[in-house]
């Protein structure tokens, strides 16, 4: 077994967005498209020699394929070791655990998060560091900038690795330690949380549903609910990963988990219900009759984390990307905790977890997390809201409603335009923001623009600055909207539009969402012209 050196020219548009390189799995399919992303990777990151890596993905239709060509490549350029989920299956959690427990050099994680799988749907590859959390934007654009420059790959001719067993064989020179990909992950969650406590409430009735949308976490919500928890058999739903999702759309929300909603707001609903995304860093939380928006859900922990082992001492401090809602400001100032602002996407939580400012931190769009990874995290996200309500012996309701009771509450919801056309979405962006310095003080429909800024984030750690970062209008009393276009989208520009309004008036507490936010949504279109510059009249999604 030889490596082979291919000759090959850089391929257009290889540049990793808010988390990896995402595209259409056929463009990843195409000849030297993942091999010439790889070899930029290992380019990057100096070289693989002598290396450790962990390899694994959410299971989605290529991932078996890509982990091989990635191992072939691997041992070409020289790794010592890669550590692979079995089956090359990891959720994006687990990876991140054993690339800090094994200490490794990094890790590739394949998969396309919460986008649909198959051949026609989407794929993609994501480096993590050896903190465990993604390649920061200094190593990104060092892979962007490999990607326009590379002349060739080494890659080795050999027959595939058996990724079914476990254990550990070579392919040349390469170890290959196919791992129990759950293992790790469930003795980390052992630790974490008051296992006792949760099994004694689910031996006392309590009831749990976990929609795993056909994704990643089927498996390790079996073997962590079911089979160490005692939650009831079939608790988890559509817990076994097909390369498709079961054509379904593996992101956690009301829209997209919609069958898990249903089931929630019947009279027979169980407890608490749950879902994760295609590679389990997400979750969405529901109780009976009563969904809790992923702000929501971050505030809350915040404010009750102290309760479990994991936080015992109390949090460090909290974090949320901007466009998340305030709601977490508000427990952070309540109880003295320092609250840091940061741009979308996880990777500019590690910073502030590295380095102990944070213990605690989320995102609008169904991340929550903590520093016992470098990730969000689906399922840990449940377990912690499993093991709260085994201290506090309250339901989800009950809850919501004495920590509004007890914060106020901010209603809040991300509209997105799908698939807009580039240069018009461009535009729009481009003419609100000419328009930002001129707003503070002038009214929009009857509310007065505190500020309006274009947001930038100078990291507290590592003093780096990140520019770009989403238009956002803040209004006496509390209203905000924000204005971003997504850096995972494939097709066209996704708008997405963030909305709060807050209320510290209880009458108000249960009010529906868009009931109560419709002030804000009219000035939100009003604002931007988001009907005449995307021809579009509604959002296509509203979270
Ligand atoms: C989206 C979410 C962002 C999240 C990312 C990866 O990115 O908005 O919060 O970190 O997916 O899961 P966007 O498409 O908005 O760039
Ligand atoms: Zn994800």
């Amino acid at each position: 077994m030889t490596p082979t050196t291919v000759k090959t020219a850089p391929i257009p548009g290889q540049k990793p967005g808010t988390s990896g390189l995402r595209k259409k799995t056929r463009v990843f399919m195409e000849p030297h498209y993942l091999e010439n992303f790889i070899q930029s990777i290992w380019n990057a990151i100096g070289g693989l020699s002598g290396k450790t890596l962990v390899l694994g993905g959410d299971g989605r239709y290529f991932n078996d394929r890509a982990a091989q060509v990635i191992l072939r490549m691997a041992a070409a350029s020289g790794a010592a070791k890669v550590i692979v989920g079995q089956g090359a299956l990891l959720s994006t959690p687990a990876a991140s655990n054993l690339i800090r427990q094994r200490k490794t050099d990094g890790g590739i994680i394949m998969s396309a998060s919460h986008n649909p799988g198959g051949p026609d749907e989407d794929f993609g590859v994501k480096f993590n560091m050896p903190n465990g959390g993604p390649a920061p934007e200094d190593a990104t654009d060092r892979m962007v900038k490999a990607t326009q420059e590379i002349t060739e790959y080494h890659i080795l001719e050999a027959q595939d690795v058996d990724l079914s067993t476990l254990g550990v064989s070579t392919l040349g020179e390469m170890q290959v330690e196919v791992v129990d990909p759950v293992a790790d992950y469930a003795a980390l969650m052992e630790k974490l949380f008051d296992f006792n406590a949760i099994r004694a409430m689910f031996k006392a009735g309590f009831t749990v549903r976990f929609d795993a949308m056909h994704a990643i976490t089927g498996p390790y919500a079996t073997a962590i609910l079911e089979e160490t928890l005692g939650a009831a058999k079939g608790s988890v739903v559509n817990g076994v990963p097909s390369p498709d999702f079961g054509g379904g759309h593996p992101d956690p929300n009301p829209i997209w988990a919609k069958d898990l909603m249903d089931v929630m707001m019947a009279g027979s609903a169980p407890d608490l219900g749950a879902a994760s995304d295609g590679d389990g860093d997400r979750n969405m939380i529901v109780g009976r009759g009563c969904y809790v928006g992923p702000s929501d859900s971050l505030a809350v922990l915040a404010a009750n984390a102290h309760l479990t082992p994991a936080f015992s001492g109390g949090l460090k401090g909290v974090a949320r990307s901007m466009p998340t809602s305030r709601a977490l400001d508000r427990v952070a100032e309540k109880r003295g905790l320092d609250c840091y602002e940061t741009p979308t996407g996880w990777k500019f939580f590690g910073n502030l977890l590295d380095d102990g400012r944070i213990s605690l931190c989320g995102e609008e769009s169904a991340g929550t997390g903590s520093d016992h990874v470098r990730e969000k995290d689906g399922l840990w996200a449940v377990l912690l809201w499993l093991n709260i309500l085994a201290v506090t012996g309250k339901s989800v309701q009950q809850t919501m409603t004495d920590h509004w009771a007890e914060f106020g509450r901010n209603f809040y919801s991300r509209h997105d335009y799908e698939a807009v056309d580039t240069d018009r979405a461009n535009a729009m962006i481009e003419a609100l923001r000419a328009k930002l310095p001129k707003l503070p003080g002038t009214e929009i429909l009857g509310r007065t623009v505190e500020s309006a800024d274009e947001f930038a984030y100078d990291d507290p750690v590592d003093g780096s600055r990140s520019e770009g970062q989403g238009l956002r209008v803040s209004f006496n009393g509390g209203g905000r909207i924000v204005y971003r276009l997504s850096g995972t989208g494939t097709v066209g520009a996704t708008l997405r539009v963030y909305i709060e309004d807050a209320s510290d008036d209880p009458s108000t507490f249960l009010s529906e969402t868009q009931h109560a936010l419709s002030e804000m949504i009219s000035i939100a279109d009003h604002l931007a012209g988001i009907a005449e510059n995307t021809g579009r009249t509604a959002p296509d999604v509203r979270t």
